[in-house]
């Protein structure tokens, strides 16, 4: 299994040390177009590997796509990050050229590639990778709703005093600040629906505190996050790379499911050696309907902001 990340910044480079550590796949590539970081962050991840205890080889590049030959997946993270204040539509100016870009040069080298889109406003870059490339939907894959969705359980173990582990969580719709929607009908602690625990107000408070996530970590830090991204992407890495059949939300190309068409938005889907093997319909209550519909609308107007 050989994965190649484009983008060594703390990203993608936090996503190659995750895979890495869980050591499932022969080679990480780290790409990048700065002098020698790329290599750099991979010399310096290998020398944790005998600290780490894991054989994966993890190589760095300077803008050499053909380092990332015959890679089975490719996780795209270039890119800028949001500063304070911004919000992650205002970067589609800069960094649709470089998705693009970058994935025409994966391509040229990995043709049969699994794509993973990080870079932001991610639905909408996700959606330029759609059209314009000739990679199956199913094998285009953005990721924004696993990280949502662990920052809604740790939302919610806060607010239920609860360790992690114990709660469940989903978060659907658009990567971004006012098109999430959190799963709160579906919210559980070991099984039971947290309304038996939590009052409306506090639940709703989660949710809301669930979409300024990436907002509020960028205002602490003054830049994106990047632990819990690359943490993330290595997941949905892994769940393919292992054949894993695990379900994540994800953004992905929809033709009538969820009454969307033309569209690339996080919905549930079955994650395994194919990528994306099938997308779940999951009941929704008629509130979370609503606001799916409204984020649709949201990510629609982003895309239209493309020239494709
Ligand atoms: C986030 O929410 C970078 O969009 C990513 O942290």
């Amino acid at each position: 299994m050989k994965v190649t990340v484009v983008g060594a910044g703390a990203v993608g480079a936090s996503c190659a040390e995750y895979i890495a550590i869980k050591d499932f796949a022969a080679e990480v590539v780290l790409l990048d177009i700065k002098e020698g970081y790329a290599e750099g962050k991979a010399m310096d991840l290998m020398q944790t590997a005998s600290l780490n205890g894991f054989d994966t080889k993890i190589t760095g590049s300077t803008n050499d796509y053909s380092k990332t030959a015959n890679s089975d997946i490719c996780v795209i993270t270039s890119g800028i990050p949001r500063k304070p204040g911004m919000t992650r539509e205002e970067l589609i100016g800069i960094n649709a050229g470089i998705v693009k870009t970058v994935a025409s040069n994966l391509l040229e080298h990995s043709p049969n590639a699994i794509l993973i889109v990080v870079s932001n406003p991610m639905d909408t870059m996700t959606y330029l990778v759609h059209k314009s490339t000739n990679v199956a939907k199913h094998k285009i894959i953005g990721m924004g709703g696993a990280l949502d969705s662990a920052r809604f359980k740790y939302r919610l173990a806060e607010a239920l005093e609860a360790p992690i582990s114990d709660v469940d969580g989903m978060v659907i719709g658009g990567h971004s600040d006012t098109g999430m929607v959190p799963l709160t009908s579906h919210a559980t602690r070991n099984s039971i629906n947290v309304s038996e625990y939590l009052s409306a107000e506090r639940i709703q408070q989660v949710a809301e505190d669930t979409k300024i996530g990436g907002a509020t970590l960028t205002k602490l830090l003054g830049t994106s996050a990047w632990y819990a991204p690359g943490a993330a992407v290595s997941a949905l890495v892994q769940a393919i790379a292992c054949d894993q059949k695990k379900m994540f939300p994800c953004s992905t190309f929809l033709e009538g499911e969820y009454g969307l068409n033309d569209i690339c938005i996080g919905v549930p889907v079955i994650l395994g050696k194919n990528g994306i093997e099938k997308i779940v319909d999951v009941p929704l209550s008629e509130a979370e309907k609503n606001k799916m519909q409204e984020s649709a609308a949201g990510v629609a107007k982003t895309n239209g902001l493309l020239e494709l």
